[in-house]
C-alpha cells in the first residue's frame, strides 16, 4: 500500500478527502443547517425563536452535551411532515456523497417527534424514502438506528418500541442518545432486552461525558455490539483491553468532543491512544450542523490537531468503519477492496 507512507500535509488532507468511508454515528436530526430549519418553518408556519440563520448560528456556542441538547430539540421542532424528513435526510446525503461516505447508518429520535404529535409512520417513512434514494440516485448504502432518549423513563422507550415494531422492516437496530449523567445504561436494561429478542442491532452512547462504568454496563447489561463515542474508556486500562479483545467498535466524533468541551482542544483528543491500544476506533460527524461539518471536515480537523496521525491511520479509520458497520460483508469486502485502490494509487 504505497500511500501508507509519510505524505505531506495537502497529500493527506487530498488522502482523507478521497478515501470511501463509513458513516455509523449521524443522528439525523442533528444535520438540520439553520438555512433548512428556517426553511421548514417557513414551510410549516413554525415560529422559531431566533430571527435569522445568523442569530441561530451565533447561539452555538456550548458548554456541555446538555447545552447543545437545548437547542438541538428546538431546531428539531420544524419537523412536522413526512416530506420534511425525507427534505432532512435527503441533504445529508448529498453533503455525505460529496465526502465519499459509501455507507451510513442514520440515527434517528422518534421521541421528539412523537411528544410533538408527530406520527411514528411519518418519520419512519420520510427517512426511508430518503434512504432509498440515496441508493438508487448517489450509490449510497443507507440505514436506520431508532434511538431511545434516555432522559425519559423506560417505560416510553418501550412505547416507542411498540409504536415502531409495524415498521421492523424498515430500521435495523436501536441506540440510546440523549442526555448521559445520572441516565445510567442499565436503566434501559429490558427494553434492550427485549430489542435483542427481536434481532435487533444495539448499540449505545457511553463515555461521552459519562465515566468509564457506563461503558462496562453499556456491554455487559445492554450488550451493545458498538459503543457510541466511548473516548472515557482511556481512564479505565482494564476496558480498553476489554474493548480490544471484543473487538467493540467505538464510533468517535473528533468535532462534536470539542465543540461540546470533552477536550478543551483537538490536540488533546484520545483518538491516537484509541489506535496505539489496537480498538476498532471510527470516526463520525455526530451532528454537523451544530458542531462545524461533516465527515471530511471531521477527519481533517483531527489530523491537522495531531501530526501523528498520517496515512497509516487514515486507512485504518476507513477499514475499521467498514467493518464496525452493519452492512453484509460482501458490501464490506467490495468498500475494502475500494479503499485498497485508493491507497495504492
Ligand atoms: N443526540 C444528538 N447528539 C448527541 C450526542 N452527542 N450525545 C448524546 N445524544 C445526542
Ligand atoms: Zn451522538
Amino acid at each position: 500500500m504505497s500511500k501508507v507512507q509519510a505524505l505531506d500535509r495537502p497529500a493527506l488532507n487530498a488522502l482523507l478527502c478521497a478515501m470511501p468511508k463509513a458513516e455509523l454515528h449521524i443522528h439525523i436530526e442533528g444535520s438540520l443547517e439553520p438555512e433548512l430549519i428556517f426553511a421548514l418553518a417557513h414551510r410549516n408556519g413554525v415560529t422559531l425563536a431566533y430571527d435569522s440563520v445568523e442569530a441561530l448560528r451565533a447561539a452555538y456556542a456550548f458548554s456541555d452535551l446538555q447545552s447543545f441538547l437545548d437547542i438541538y430539540y428546538a431546531g428539531a421542532s420544524v419537523l412536522l411532515q413526512e416530506a420534511d424528513f425525507h427534505d432532512m435526510a435527503w441533504a445529508y446525503f448529498l453533503r455525505a456523497q460529496a465526502d465519499n461516505v459509501v455507507h451510513a447508518e442514520l440515527f434517528f429520535d422518534p421521541q421528539t417527534h412523537t411528544e410533538r404529535g408527530v406520527d411514528m409512520a411519518t418519520v419512519i417513512h420520510g427517512l426511508k424514502r430518503a434512504c432509498d434514494r440515496a441508493r438508487a440516485e448517489l450509490g449510497i448504502s443507507a440505514s436506520l438506528i431508532l434511538c431511545f432518549l434516555r432522559h425519559l423513563s423506560e417505560d416510553a422507550a418501550f412505547e416507542t418500541l411498540e409504536a415502531a415494531l409495524p415498521y421492523r422492516e424498515l430500521f435495523i437496530g436501536v441506540g440510546l442518545d440523549s442526555s448521559e449523567r445520572g441516565h445510567p445504561p442499565e436503566k434501559f436494561a429490558r427494553v434492550f432486552a427485549r430489542c435483542r429478542e427481536l434481532g435487533l442491532h444495539v448499540v449505545a452512547h457511553a463515555g461521552e461525558e459519562g465515566p468509564p462504568e457506563y461503558i462496562w454496563n453499556a456491554l455487559d447489561v445492554l450488550k451493545v455490539e458498538r459503543i457510541d463515542h466511548g473516548v472515557r474508556c482511556v481512564e479505565d486500562p482494564a476496558l480498553v483491553q476489554r474493548l480490544a479483545a471484543d473487538r467493540v467498535p467505538l464510533t468517535v466524533c473528533p468535532l462534536s468532543n470539542v465543540k461540546l468541551c470533552v477536550y478543551g482542544q483537538m490536540s488533546q483528543h484520545a483518538m491516537p491512544a484509541l489506535l496505539a491500544a489496537g480498538l476498532c476506533a471510527t470516526v463520525n460527524s455526530d451532528d454537523p450542523a451544530y458542531f462545524g461539518g461533516y465527515m471530511n471536515a471531521n477527519f481533517i480537523a483531527l489530523f491537522d490537531a495531531l501530526p501523528q496521525l498520517g496515512a497509516a491511520e487514515a486507512y485504518t479509520l476507513a477499514r475499521n468503519s467498514f467493518e464496525a458497520s452493519f452492512a453484509p460483508a460482501a458490501d464490506q469486502a467490495r468498500w475494502v477492496a475500494a479503499l485498497d485502490r485508493c491507497f495504492s494509487g
